[in-house]
This record gives structure tokens, sequence and C-alpha cells, in this order.
């Protein structure tokens, strides 16, 4: 995710605790490295950067001594290039005299990057945010001036990212934003502007939102904001934030959780942006399809996703997976697999050792190990032959939520990548989602309400919802102390079935296309006296036989379990708060598992 900071100042001053400062509160967002530029009086660049905590490279550096009237800091979360010092940022231009950085990511990173080489400029990284500097040089190098520069630079930049660029003999910073976050903050004697809040707050309360195509003209005395299109001036009044600096990080959600469920389609966007653009789908999808066996392996969450990705591979791709649960590869799996298998290893944090433990236990047969990771340079991430990133940025409430479904758009992708389906067919996952959340919210908080009273029920799906039943159910076990079972929704007859009396509650999950199924199911439970709540698209027949229904928007059997996970994540966060929990941080529960 990244964050970035610029301040422009009205004196020459230490501007190096301010940009510390700055950085320090944008950490939540989560990083591996960390730099620093500013523009000094005589003319020249001062630019220290390198991988570590904040505080490690300000000592090494002595960050606090850094003078100037412009400066810029940026904490890097690794995509494009490994955490090392020359991919951190900021970064310089071919001469040295334009300095920038950005936060988010350039699908089109590494072809413009060959593109600069071969103009003749100097590129030092892998990093995008680099590119985003050659990006406006190309445009200066051809006679155009700075402001004409950046905006033909945003149309050749693919992706979603914001980006700050400064340059010698000038007084302005300059920023653009399209994707990702972008505040102004305004005061006497200075401009800043910053990938979001909690940096600008300690000095200033009076911001503005910068919106996608707008270029941020930032001097000590005030800002401007241009069109990129059209170059046009665009009026906006600042406005006050009152908000605490508690609630300001949890971007105005009271919980993580919620802001990280919210955040959703945001960051499955981004995904497929990256998706579309890596070279290390290429070589996954090359190994995997000539592998003998493939395994899609994790643990919680990432292990739902695995089966998720294994119904998808066999729909769309016609390639049949082995999900499993990682501790049980080692016994079942790991003394009889070969060179010619392959295992995809599904991990959030990369550090669970679970998973890990399996991915030695295949690495010494030979297999070839693949990663999906959230946490980039993880010990996942450094272990297996070539990894994915999820692109969810920090993670922070301890249930998984954007993380699980980043890993389920993930295998769709690959699956659709497979079979030679056009993948911007996905480009549609993102609005369904901002849809179904809009949508399903009231109706969620009420039945988390009703429900509050249960101690014990069941969640089934079948299909490409089971998985999203197994997750809905952890997600209510996780964070409500409520004891919920997932299951495959044709097992329930075989025994869970006793359980039902007078108003259990058992929640299908219905895939358009196994409607008579659920519906045989839902019967079943209703018919003993059970309340049964359908999760699917509208349906005549689930409506006439279920006790009630969550409604989720009309998007067809492959999208479908990605929209329903979202009320289910919206129903356990509820009945959390209902319980009086603390969603974000349930007892004995710790966000990664280094333990056996
Ligand atoms: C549940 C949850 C856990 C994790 C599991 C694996 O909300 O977060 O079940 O999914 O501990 O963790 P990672 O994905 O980090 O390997």
């Amino acid at each position: 995710m990244c964050g970035i900071f610029g301040i422009v100042t009205d004196k020459d001053q230490n501007l190096g605790p301010i940009l510390i400062e700055a950085a320090r509160r944008l950490t939540y967002r989560g990083y591996d490295s960390v730099g620093a530029a500013t523009l000094r009086e005589d003319g020249t660049i001062d630019l220290r950067k390198d991988v570590g905590k904040i505080d490690a490279v300000a000592a090494r550096y002595n960050l606090a001594e850094m003078r100037g009237r412009r400066g810029i800091t940026q904490l890097r979360w690794a995509t494009f290039g490994e955490p090392s010092q020359v991919n951190a940022q900021p970064h310089l231009d071919s001469d040295g005299d334009m300095v920038g950085a950005h936060n988010g990511n350039v699908v089109n990173n590494v072809e413009l990057r060959q593109q600069f080489i071969a103009e003749g400029m100097l590129v030092r990284s892998q990093n995008d945010g680099e590119t985003c500097v050659h990006a406006v040089e190309r445009y200066v190098n051809r006679g155009y001036d700075f402001i004409d520069a950046i905006r033909l630079a945003y149309g050749d930049l693919a992706g979603d990212y914001a980006f700050v660029i400064g340059r010698t003999g000038d007084d302005k910073l300059y920023a653009i934003k399209k994707g990702s976050g972008l505040v102004v903050g305004i005061d006497d004697g200075f401009t800043c502007v910053s990938s979001d809040l909690p940096s600008i707050l300690p000095l200033t309360r009076r911001i503005i939102r910068v919106q996608d195509g707008e270029i941020v003209i930032l001097q000590a005395g005030g800002v401007e904001l241009h069109s990129v299109i059209d170059g046009r001036l665009i009026q906006r009044q600042p406005e006050i934030v009152t908000q605490t600096m508690d609630a300001v990080q949890k971007g105005g959600y009271p919980h993580f959780m919620l802001k990280e469920i919210h955040e959703q389609p945001q960051v499955a966007r981004e995904l497929l942006h990256l998706l579309e653009g890596s070279g290390e789908v290429d070589t996954v999808l090359q190994k995997i399809k000539s592998s003998r066996h493939l395994y899609f392996i994790g643990c919680g969450t990432s292990y739902h996703a695995c089966i998720a990705g294994a119904v998808f591979f066999a729909q769309i791709a016609g390639r049949p997976v082995i999900p499993v649960l990682a501790p049980q590869f080692v016994p079942q799996y790991a003394p009889a697999v070969t060179h010619e298998d392959v295992g995809l290893f599904v991990s959030q944090s990369g550090e669970t050792k679970d998973v890990l433990n399996a991915l030695q236990a295949a690495e010494k047969r030979g297999m070839t190990c693949f990663g999906i990771a959230n946490v980039i340079g993880s010990t996942l991430t450094r272990a297996a032959a070539c990894w994915l990133p999820l692109c969810c940025g920090y993670e922070i409430s301890v249930p998984a939520t954007k993380t699980f479904t980043n890993q389920v758009i993930t295998f769709l992708y690959l699956a659709y990548r497979m079979s030679g389906r056009d993948t911007s067919e996905l480009e549609q996952i993102p609005d369904l989602m901002e849809k179904t959340l809009q949508a399903v919210a009231p109706q969620v908080a009420a039945l988390a309400t009703s429900l509050n009273k249960w101690n014990d029920m069941y969640c089934l799906g079948f299909g490409a919802t089971y998985p999203i039943a197994l997750e809905g159910a952890l997600k209510l076990k996780e964070i409500t102390y409520a004891h919920c079972e997932g299951m495959l929704s044709t097992e329930f007859k075989h025994g869970p079935l006793s359980a039902v009396s007078e108003g259990y509650p058992v929640i299908f999950v219905a895939g358009p296309q196994d409607v008579p199924l659920i519906v045989s199911g839902i019967n079943e439970v209703t018919c003993r006296g059970g309340r049964a709540v359908a999760v699917g698209e509208e349906d005549s027949r689930l409506r006439a036989n279920a006790s009630e229904m969550i409604v989720l928007p009309l998007s067809g059997p492959t999208f479908n379990p990605l929209l329903a996970v979202l009320p289910l994540q919206l129903l356990a966060y509820h009945l959390s708060l209902e319980r009086g929990y603390d969603p974000d941080f349930p007892r004995n529960l710790s966000k990664t598992l280094t333990v056996d």
C-alpha cells in the first residue's frame, strides 16, 4: 500500500523531524523501507533511504538533520522489486534534479522502464516509484513545461497510485492521484500532501480531498488543483476535520475490521490491475500447466480460499486441484510428491509456521513451491520459487477479510488465464462488491440482533459456496465466541440435522445453479421448526422456502461466492458487537501464528 507525504514551507528549516513524524504516522499501512528527500536552498537534493524500520533508518542516516523548504518522505511496501536500498523511495530522475515518490502500483512498470532505458534515461531500480519520476522526465526532455509533463505522464502510467514530485530551481511540489488516496493539508506558512490523514492532522486540520484525475500544485502560501485532462483550474474549499486520530486511522469506521471489509472493492480493483501486468503470473501458469498434481495449501481463512480456488480451477480451467490444510499436507501428500508436482502456498502473513513446515516438506521432495502472500518480504515470499502479492496493504484486524477475497480473486484470475477466458470480465467484481455491501448492510445488522440469543448455529454451502460457508462460520466463531459449524449442505442430513429445534438458525449460502439442492436442505430444517436464512441472488424458490433472505446482486455462479462472503463477514462483525466484544482483537488469537 505504501505511504507518501510531501511538505512545502515558507522558510528554509530542519524538515527532518517533520518528515520522520509524518512517516511514523503512516506505518499502520505496513512498510519494509523508508526514505526522505529535501530540496535544499543551494539547489541540490538531499536523498536518504534504506530498508528497515523508521527509527533505525532515521538513526542510521541522521534524517533529523535534513534541511530545506520542501521535503518528501515515503514508506515502501514492496511490490515491484525486492526490499532494498535502491528500490526504496523517493527516487531521482536521470540528472538528479527531480525527486518523487508514489504509493500504489504502476502496472505497466516493466514496459515503461524498458522504454526509458531505450530513451537513454538512467534507471537505477526496479521500483515503479522511479518509473513515475522518469515518466515526467520523458516529457520535460521533449520540451514540455513541468505541469504538462506531469499531465502527460499521468496518461502513460497505468494502475492505481498517487504520486508527489518536486524539482530544483522551483518553490513547489506537485502531486497527482489515480485510484489511491491523496489528501492536502493547508495552514499558515506551509501546505502538505499525503496518502492519508494521520500524517497531516498533527500539522493542520484544514484539508482538501483530492479526486482522481486531479493535479495539485503546492506552494507555501496555498494550493491549486487542476484537471489532468484539460489543465482547467478546479475550485474546492478546504474542509475542517474534527475526528480524533484513532477514528482517522480507522478511516472513520469504528473498527479496523469494518474498514477492511469496506476496502475490499478497492483492493480487488488494485489486485486485478496488478495481475494483468505481472510476469510472475506467466511463470506460475507455465509450471502449473505442465505439472502432474497441483496442490493449494493454506490454513484457516487461507485454506478456504484454496478450496474456492480448486472449485474454480475445475469448473473454469478443467484442471483438478487438491486443496489441503498445510499441516495435513505433510503426512498425507508430502511423502508421495515429486519434482513433477506444483504447490501454491497461500498465506496472508507469509509467516504461518504450519504453512512453512509444509513448504519445507514439499521442497525436500523436489516439488515446485509458489507463494501467494500479502506481506512482502515475509518468509514465504523468500522461500517460494516465485510469489504473487495479494496487494491488500496492511490487514490490522485479526479476522482476515480483504486478504480472503483477494486470495479468491487471484485463483479466479489464474483459472481464467488457464482457460484462455477474457480476464476483463473480472473487472465487474469490485463494483459488484460495492453494490453488495450497500445492499445488505441494514438487513445483516438486524439479523445479528435476532441471532444474538443463539450460541450454536450452522452455515452451509455447496460447490463454490461451500468454502464461503466454511469462511462465514470461521468468522462467526472467531469474533462472536459462539459455535458455528461450516459444512457442505448435503452433509447436514447425515447427522447434524438432529441439532435442529424450534428457531435453530441455519444459514444457507446458495449459488444460483444450486438452488434446487439448497431448497431441499432448507426444507429439512424448516419442517423441523428451524430457521433457514438464505444468502443468494433474488429467486422465488429461495424466497418461498427460506425463513428469510439476504439478497445479493445478480452476478451469476462464478462471482456469486465472492459476493456471498461479504454479508457473512458483516454478520460476524455485528454479532460480535451485539455481544460486547472487540472484533479486531478476539481473545486467544494472534494475527500471525509462528508456532506449530
Ligand atoms: C481467520 C484467520 C486465520 C488465518 C490463518 C492463516 O480470520 O485470519 O484463520 O487465515 O491463521 O494465516 P495466514 O493466512 O497468515 O497464513
